[in-house]
């Protein structure tokens, strides 16, 4: 029997549209307003940070995270690794900063402390940590890194809400972190994401770039300190940075708060899930010595041991055969480095990135659902296992 496994399944239940259709015909405003904030002031709790600023996807929040550290700390080289999705490297390009690519570690796919203090330079101002595929990628290194170089920490938890380090929530180490709440990922608002910070300032900035850079927008001192030095100007009307407009509508913030109610229930299911896929795949065909500890993880990632594109064959036409839906590449489709626009923008490649390299050609992944069974996981293994 075939499995029809989706890469990713609708996740928004009955009871979820149910009160997106109370909330609209209640007659409230649906524009960014009161359940926005409310929404932002769960995240935090639940989070552990003190601000939020909600947006309408995480490329969103990318841009936003981009262009505050564009503005704090300069025009300036970002190091990120190639692993991850287009807006984590094209919103460095874009925004005139310089994407500095260094290679992952295979054991949680994310860069290394390693890479990343041979890739430093005077002009490095910011690092871009991907949490990939619900694996931690913090450590205490990369922590006293940014520090000691005082250099801005962005955590992209996109792939990995409720990921932890030491027990710590994964998005409180960072100067920034930002999450995507795009449908199939640990909640969703369908589309949106959120930037979340303990710092004042930033938070501010936040909110401006989300807006229009508009000042209405920021906090009562802010808007006093723009009143004070531009008096000629409407302070309705006044812009303190070259701003997006990418708010979020108050639909999707009453997605998010009810399905916030099952944030916790989703992440121990899937942690599950991936223990029962690891444990039954088979060491000798499969790379499977990942850092699991404190991740949670939205999506099956499957390595193969060896560099064998029959194998991969093997595996795909299983995949193909059992309608399971599947990426190779992992996350983003693989090495960023590879793709096109990049060469319409100042980068450096560091090194030949051989970690990357091999997960592009030789690993792929698969959905992580709530509904799957510990036995249709142990099924589908064994299959693969006959590679
Ligand atoms: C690592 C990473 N960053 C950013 C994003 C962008 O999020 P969105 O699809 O909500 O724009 C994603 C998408 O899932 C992602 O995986």
């Amino acid at each position: 029997m075939e499995f029809n496994w989706p890469l990713i399944n609708d996740n928004v239940s009955a009871t979820d549209r149910q009160v997106l259709s109370d909330f609209i015909l209640s007659g409230e405003r649906l524009t960014n307003g009161p359940k926005v904030k409310e929404f932002e002031n769960i995240w935090s709790d639940w989070l552990g940070t003190k601000h939020s600023v909600m947006v309408n996807s995480g490329a969103s929040a990318n841009y936003i995270s981009i262009a505050i550290a564009k503005e704090v700390m300069g025009i300036s080289e970002v190091i990120v690794p190639p692993l991850g999705l287009v807006s984590d490297l094209a919103s460095i390009a874009q925004l005139g900063m310089k994407p500095v690519i260094v290679d992952i570690d295979m054991k949680n796919l994310a860069i290394t402390a390693e890479n990343i203090k041979n890739a430093i330079t005077p002009n490095t101002k910011a690092i871009v940590l991907i949490h990939c595929l619900g694996f931690n990628g913090i450590s205490d290194e990369i922590i006293k890194i940014a520090k000691d170089n005082n250099i801005m920490l962005i955590e992209d938890c996109c792939e990995s809400h409720g990921a932890t380090y030491k027990g710590q929530r994964i998005g409180t180490f960072g100067d920034i972190s930002l999450f995507s709440f795009y449908f199939g990922h640990h909640i969703t608002t369908v589309e949106g994401g959120i930037i979340c910070t303990d710092n004042e300032k930033l938070y501010n900035l936040a909110k401006l770039f989300r807006s229009h850079g508009m000042t209405r927008e920021a906090s009562p001192e802010v808007q006093e300190y723009y009143q004070t030095n531009f008096p000629e100007l409407n302070p309705l009307f006044t812009f303190a940075v070259a701003g997006f407009n990418m708010r979020s509508t108050e639909i999707n913030a009453v997605l998010g708060i009810e399905q916030m109610k099952r944030l916790d229930y989703n992440i121990a299911k899937r942690t599950e899930n991936l223990n029962t896929w690891l444990l039954s795949l088979n060491a000798s065909k499969f790379y499977l010595d990942f850092d699991v500890e404190g991740s949670s993880n939205f999506a099956l990632p499957l390595v193969l041991k060896e560099p064998s594109k029959e194998q991969l064959k093997a595996v795909c036409d299983i995949l193909n055969e059992e309608k399971v839906e599947y990426r190779l590449g992992t996350a983003g489709g693989g090495n960023q480095a590879l793709q096109p626009y990049l060469k319409f923008y100042n980068h450096k490649v560091e090194g030949d990135l051989p970690n990357t390299n091999y997960i592009h050609h030789y690993a792929l992944y698969i959905g992580n659902h709530t509904e799957l069974t510990s036995s249709q996981i142990t099924n589908l293994c064994s299959k693969l296992n006959t590679i």
